[in-house]
């Protein structure tokens, strides 16, 4: 039903979390993955994961803010696994911290990653589906959505995110290519990425500033954990909850849905 049988996907930062789940799900339905990352043994991994469940994957070393390598990462996928119509911006970091202590080069490192990427990655797979067709989909954030103290220059990377996934569904519509292009939006995720941030808003916030936080995200603490607790659904996300996701904006299921923001929260936004 979902037709993603033999079809070919490139999946960035997968070798954690979400990318992951994303490159494990997609193999599940019959795609062949190549699975890119900075984190050599984790994409390793990751097709190890694929491979034992008969799945057809390859990993590749790739710094998604590279743009030579990107011309490379096309190249090898094409090369090895065939033309790819499928394209999961997925890398990204988090870089927490108050904004009067923010430096220039975090937030241009912030920007680097999560949005310059997003750019490379979308016009890469432009240039590959063009005639051939296929899905972009890229992952942003409800931090895309709507801001949040103490992640400025996130929120910042996340809502370019957003805006540049409608701009480009609609070049490709103009253009007659046969590519969706979409943004997915996760809560609070039980992957790795939260950690090292929340250390750093610890670091440079004050108590008050941190509480204030913690309650407009309805938590009692500043944790990813409270955070999640204090959502609607009163847990926190699993990676696979948004591969599901991932799937469906892959699948020719989600035929006419194209510049939208899907929103996978637990009703957090609501
Ligand atoms: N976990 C959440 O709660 C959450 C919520 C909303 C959005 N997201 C987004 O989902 C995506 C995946 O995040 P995650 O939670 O799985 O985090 P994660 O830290 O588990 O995984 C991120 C991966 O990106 C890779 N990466 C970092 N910099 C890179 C670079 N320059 N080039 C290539 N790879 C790089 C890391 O090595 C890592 O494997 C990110 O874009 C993140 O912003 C996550």
């Amino acid at each position: 039903m979902r037709n993603l049988k033999g079809r070919v996907a490139i999946v960035t930062g997968a070798a954690s979390g979400i990318g992951r789940a994303c490159a494990v799900a997609l193999a599940h339905e019959g795609v062949a993955v190549l699975a890119t990352d900075i984190d050599d043994p984790g994409a390793k991994e990751t097709v190890d994961l694929i491979e034992k469940r008969g799945g057809k994957a390859l990993s590749a070393h790739h710094d998604v803010t590279d743009e030579a390598r990107w011309d490379e990462i096309m190249t090898l996928c094409e090369t090895e696994l065939g033309r790819p119509a499928i394209m999961v911006n997925n890398a990204g970091v988090a870089i927490g911290g108050a904004i009067l202590e923010f430096s220039l080069a975090d937030w241009q490192k912030q920007m680097a990653i999560n949005m310059d990427s997003v750019f490379l990655g979308t016009r890469a797979a432009m240039r590959a589906m063009q005639e051939s067709g296929g899905s972009i989909i890229n992952l942003s954030s409800i931090a895309g959505l709507r801001g949040s103290a103490g992640v400025s220059a996130y929120c910042a990377s996340k809502g370019g995110v957003r805006l540049f996934s409608k701009a480009a569904a609609v070049e490709c519509g103009q253009l007659g290519f046969p590519i969706r292009v979409n943004s997915i939006h996760p809560g609070i995720i039980d992957t790795p990425i939260w950690q090292k941030s929340i250390a750093r808003m610890t670091d440079t916030m004050s108590a008050d500033q941190l509480a204030a936080l913690s309650t407009q995200n309805g938590a009692n603490a500043l944790s990813a954990d409270a955070i999640a607790r204090g959502a609607p659904m009163g847990r926190a996300g699993q990676p696979e909850e948004i591969a599901d996701m991932v799937v469906f904006l892959a699948s020719d299921s989600s035929s006419y849905i194209s510049g939208q923001e899907l929103v996978v929260d637990g009703a957090m936004t609501a």
